[in-house]
């Protein structure tokens, strides 16, 4: 794999610029925040006066505790626009996230914070090691999702050529990557194993293309499945993360160099984390709830917002600003099974270290008698004896690892779902109330 260091001199000055630096640029701005919070959104106004504080209550960044924790829910409480700060007619932009249940989140964007979104999706792909003039196939979803449209402005803005494919068309998607010839592709990690079998599919070896660099988010993915895809495509594999309460993607990305965690643009959102328990704010380096406070939006500003994402602060490295380790899961997502805590990303990380299992797996969780039970779908191209051994070594697995009992199901190859974005890693089966 070739060195995409981007050179120093390409990066904002404030990439690399002293703690204190940092940290004075966030205090003046997250006081601006928590004003036009307080000044423009009624509900955080209430929500302030009932906790008994004020935006001038902050004269140290510490002091951000004091105030309270904005949820999903307040989203959905205020349906559409309820917390948007400027009066519509400046809202260029509208996104929402589906949701499973009920109406849709939805989030607005004013011509700056459109600009603003732009500049860090393009300082996230710099760092993945995409240069000015690459072409970039963008084959997350577009639409009201956040991640075509958000990743298509950040590659035009570092100056790409934008190759605007979506999601979904797997055949094309490998007919365009063989035919462009992008160094870049922007895609969920699940859906990047479905253009590798598809590969497979048409006889062309995947180390072969023009791929350089995927810049992989919108779902937990876990260091052995970058060991994967850079096996499968000789190219980098790096993290990007956000969501759209926030902005969308670009809030954190990882460093081609160093691939080491998610720097957070800490210019832009002011990251905490606490436990999801007792909402105490934990000392960096403590696993907990990631928790975001915008620094700059204008439509949507977001005081403390509850992520539901689990994962530790760690210090800067390639850059100052501090650096998330890779998502574990989002709490929503844990599922606890005999009092033990399961996450996907860890049946995940033992599905690749088994060999001879392709990369495609998913939970079902069903209700036996009054146990909880576990399936673990996997699948091999092997014989059925072959497949039938396979299942106990990743039960095994399972059990010394996690410390759970799970069924493990090796299908053919095929039959376990192929995601087309965000991955549906588990399926609930059990029976509601
Ligand atoms: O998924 C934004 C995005 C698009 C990020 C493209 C990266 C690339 P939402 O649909 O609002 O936004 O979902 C946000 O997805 O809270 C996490 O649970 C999860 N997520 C996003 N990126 C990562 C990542 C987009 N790199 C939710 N690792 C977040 C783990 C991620 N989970």
């Amino acid at each position: 794999m070739k060195d995409l260091t981007p050179a120093r001199d390409t990066l904002d000055p404030i990439e690399i610029a002293s703690l204190d630096e940092i940290r004075a640029l966030q205090l003046q701005r997250l006081r601006w925040s928590l004003k036009h919070a307080y000044d423009n959104v009624p509900m955080y106004r209430q929500r302030f006066d009932a906790a008994g504080v004020h935006p001038d209550d902050l004269t140290d960044l510490s002091d951000l505790s004091k105030f309270p924790f904005t949820y999903k829910n307040d989203l959905r409480d205020n349906y559409p626009f309820g917390l948007f700060a400027v009066p519509q007619d400046q809202i260029l932009r509208l996104h929402a996230s589906s949701g499973t249940t009920g109406k849709p989140t939805v989030v607005g964007y004013t011509r700056t914070d459109i600009d603003n979104w732009a500049h860090l999706v393009a300082r996230s792909m710099r760092a993945s090691g995409t240069r000015p003039g690459d072409t970039v196939q963008v084959a997350y979803g577009y639409g009201l999702f956040t991640g075509g449209l958000g990743a298509h402005y950040g590659a035009e803005k570092l100056n790409c050529t934008v190759v605007p494919v979506s999601g979904g068309m797997t055949e094309r998607q490998v007919m365009l990557i063989q035919d462009f010839r992008p160094s870049t592709i922007m895609v969920t990690p699940s859906y990047m194993l479905n253009i590798l079998e598809q590969f497979h599919a048409a006889g062309i070896d995947p180390r072969d293309t023009s791929l350089e660099v995927g810049i992989f988010g919108a779902e937990p993915w876990t260091n052995a499945m970058r060991a994967e895809v850079e096996e499968a495509f000789d190219m980098h594999a790096v993290d990007i993360y956000g969501l759209s309460e926030i902005m969308g993607p670009g809030v954190a990305n990882e460093c081609v160099e160093t691939k080491d965690g998610l720097h957070i643009w800490e210019d832009h959102f002011f990251p905490e984390i606490i436990d999801p328990e007792t909402g105490e704010v934990l000392p960096d380096g403590e696993m907990g709830e990631l928790v975001f406070t915008t620094l700059t939006k204008e439509g949507l500003p977001m005081i403390r917002y509850r992520t539901r994402d689990l994962t530790r602060l760690l210090p800067g490295t390639a850059r100052s600003m501090r650096r998330m380790e890779k998502i574990t899961g989002r709490s929503d997502d844990m599922i606890i099974l005999r009092g033990v805590n399961v996450f996907p990303t860890q049946v995940e990380e033992l599905v690749l270290a088994t060999p001879d299992l392709a990369p495609y797996f998913q939970i079902e969780l069903t209700r036996d008698g009054r146990m909880d039970a576990m399936t673990v779908h996997v699948e091999a191209a092997a014989s059925e004896d072959a497949r039938q051994a396979l299942s106990g070594v990743l039960a095994k697995k399972i059990r010394d690892t996690i410390g759970v009992g799970a069924t493990v199901s090796v299908g053919t190859p095929g039959s376990v779902e192929r995601s087309q974005g965000k991955a549906r890693r588990v399926i609930d089966n059990r029976p509601k109330g």
